[in-house]
């Protein structure tokens, strides 16, 4: 029996086109593992009503840990139209299954780190070396959202806030009300993760990205924990900084910051931002980790125009493969990879569209193994 059991879960678009390029990587580094495939994302949704599959859940539980390509997520009245005719007007709605995953497997912690590799020719700055913490179970994207909005909601809040008055004549479907909730422990989880990572890897500093001068209660419990967990790590400074404001320092000054710490809708948009300064979507890599359980992904979607035609750049999915060595316990084929990763690139010979040339997905999967 190998020594690790991987679930493998592809999902839709480009999701199998770099999970393919992962796979000639994964073999070829050796790494001792059993892959099991499963079923993910809008064509499940379309068939079963169920982008996430009770089946793929039970795979995963018998697993070590996920690699997950992307999906494809529409909006609501297309996932309402493209249903199975069978299955429309049974009141299935659609949640995203990555969304899910996160939750149903505690996966707290969203890991982004975004590194300008040399050579690469799409590096803002060839000095930035940014890691966010994205939490990733709650906040803005709890899931807690009403439209239209139900009167029980609007009694209780308007009975426990002065400023729900000026909504008082607006009518239940011309609102809409989605919850941006915080936990005392999850906003100390991801900021304790995010002092731990930095001592352990010598960042300098932790940036606290939020925007507590305006929303308040929940921004200001992240700040307060933040400050709390820094007392505990003498040698690391806190900085605070104001989502808006991160985003201009971010641009003209990348180079000044470490780790990087936010919630769940703040992270994700400051993440992206970062991906774009050392190469865009094709170099973000990420992990969303648990206590017991960890799925590793691109952060990129599943860019349908490309589908199946091998012509995006898997490096993003094979940094998200170096994350799944580094949790795995395999450090030295961690490292062994990312040098191979950086090799590539700073070579500059094999190349995708996005970095100015015309190889194929799978040529820089080949590329890579070729160094390992
Ligand atoms: P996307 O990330 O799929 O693609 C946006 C653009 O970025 C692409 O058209 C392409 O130009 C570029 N790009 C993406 N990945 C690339 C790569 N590996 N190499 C080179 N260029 C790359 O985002 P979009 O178009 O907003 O969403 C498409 C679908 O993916 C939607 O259904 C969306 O809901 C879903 N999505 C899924 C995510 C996930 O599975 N985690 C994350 C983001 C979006
Ligand atoms: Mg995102």
């Amino acid at each position: 029996m190998a020594k690790y059991t991987i679930a493998v879960l592809p999902g839709d678009g480009i999701g199998n086109d770099v999970i393919e390029a992962a796979r000639i990587v994964l073999d070829r580094i050796g790494l001792d593992a059993d892959y099991q495939y499963g079923d993910i994302g809008w064509e499940f949704w379309k068939s079963e009503g169920d982008p996430l599959p009770d089946r793929t859940l039970n795979l995963l539980r018998e697993t070590n840990c996920c690699l997950f390509g992307a999906i494809t997520s529409k909006p609501k009245e297309e996932a309402d139209r493209e249903l199975h005719p069978d299955l429309q007007g049974k009141g299935l709605v659609y949640f995203s299954p990555i969304v899910r995953l996160r939750q149903e497997f505690q996966l707290s912690t969203n890991l982004r780190p975004c590194k300008a590799y040399a050579g690469n020719p799409l590096n803002y700055r060839d000095d930035i070396d940014l890691v966010v913490f994205r939490e990733n179970t709650e906040g803005l994207y709890s899931g807690i959202e009403f439209h239209p909005v139900p009167d029980t909601v609007r009694e209780a809040l308007s009975a426990s806030h002065p400023k729900m008055k000026k909504f008082q004549s607006v009518s239940a479907d011309d609102m809409a009300i989605s919850c941006r909730i915080f936990t005392r422990a999850a906003c100390g989880n991801i900021v304790r993760n995010a002092f731990e990572y930095a001592k352990k890897h010598e960042y300098q500093s932790v940036t606290v990205v939020e925007k507590p001068n305006v929303i308040r209660e929940t921004s200001g419990l992240m700040v307060r924990e933040a400050r709390n967990t820094a007392a505990l790590y003498p040698g690391i400074s806190l900085w605070e900084a104001n989502v808006d404001a991160m985003c201009m320092w971010l641009i003209k000054n990348p180079q000044d910051y470490g780790v990087l710490v936010s919630s769940n809708m703040f992270g994700d948009i400051i993440s992206d931002l970062c991906a774009q300064l050392v190469g865009g979507l094709g170099f973000a890599c990420s992990a969303n980790v648990g206590d017991h359980y960890a799925v590793f992904e691109p952060t990129h979607g599943s860019a349908p125009k490309y589908a199946g035609l091998y012509k995006v750049n898997p490096i993003a999915t094979l940094l998200s493969v170096k994350l799944m060595l580094d949790w795995l316990g395999e450090g030295d084929l961690a490292v062994r990879l990312e040098n191979a990763v950086a090799d590539v690139i700073r070579e500059g010979k094999i190349r995708t569209y996005d970095m100015g040339g015309s190889h194929t997905t799978l040529d820089v999967a080949e590329a890579v193994a070729l160094r390992l």
